[in-house]
């Protein structure tokens, strides 16, 4: 009896595992298990009332939205964190250790009535940066390359966590003389557990702490830079060369 219930245990533990290993691995396109489809359907949400950024509710503000900027590409493939509290993290660009590597976590939270500080949510991110060299892929759609593209898809906790090469530091001649403040651009659309869109999609850029172009000096005056809801303060937790912190996303109420 003891024997069969330690068995059992034992088939499901590997097969809760191998499930996990199918659904959670590195997503670059053509990777097995890398969902290219576009199966979220955000064309579906339609929007009602104003739409809000960065307004005080309770004790917290919500997160500031910015422009998305030239280098938006729809359709990256999507990496399904689930729960990813489990130790998965997914990955951005391509993990390289001759970079300095960026790590980072939050949750996505949706104020309401009862919670002027959120409710975590299920949501999409749709994530892309630029390479070590500060490049984008070609945002062109006949350009089948989504390098540093990713849409994450947490579970109803709304936890993410992506891990990823540091953006490199690059130059916006179209702007002006100059460069932006490092970033990680994000898209972030609240979601129910069929994974279809309940609200309006916060645009945003991720920024870092210490950035001598961040605010007045960024070479992008609309790009909200020194706004302390897009500001983590990154550390060293494992490595000198792997830099790690916490972001969470707050959005206004949605309906
Ligand atoms: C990255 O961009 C720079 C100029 O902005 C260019 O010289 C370089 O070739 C690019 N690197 C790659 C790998 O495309
Ligand atoms: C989130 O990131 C922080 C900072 O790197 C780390 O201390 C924490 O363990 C992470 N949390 C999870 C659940 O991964």
């Amino acid at each position: 009896m003891i024997e069969d219930l330690v068995c059992c245990l034992v088939v499901l533990f590997v097969s809760v595992r191998t499930v996990r290993s199918q659904d959670f691995v590195s997503c670059f396109p053509g990777a097995p298990g890398c969902f290219v489809l576009d199966r979220v359907g955000l064309a579906s949400y339609d929007p009602k009332g104003p739409f809000t950024c960065s307004q005080r509710s309770g004790a917290c503000m919500t997160t500031q939205c910015v422009e998305e900027g030239p280098y938006y590409k729809t359709n990256a493939p999507i990496q399904m964190i689930g729960e990813g509290r489990n130790g998965f993290t997914p990955q951005i660009c391509p993990n390289s250790v001759s970079n300095d590597r960026l790590i980072m976590n939050g949750t996505v939270r949706v104020v309401d009535a009862n919670n002027p500080c959120g409710r975590p949510t299920r949501a999409m991110l749709d994530v892309w940066h630029a390479d070590p060299e500060g490049n984008y892929t070609d945002i062109r759609p006949s350009a089948g390359d989504y390098k540093c593209r990713t849409r994450l898809i947490t579970g109803d906790s709304g936890f993410y966590t992506y891990s990823t090469t540091m953006p490199g530091r690059y130059a916006s001649p179209a702007l002006g003389p100059g460069f932006r403040a490092v970033h990680v651009h994000v898209k972030v659309t609240p979601l129910d557990s069929n994974n279809k869109p309940i609200g309006r999609t916060l645009t945003l850029q991720q920024y870092f702490a210490l950035d001598m172009y961040m605010g007045k000096n960024d070479v992008c005056t609309e790009c909200r830079s020194d706004d302390p809801t897009l500001i983590t303060h990154l550390q060293h937790s494992y490595d000198i060369k792997t830099f790690d912190g916490v972001h969470d996303i707050l959005l206004a109420a949605i309906f």
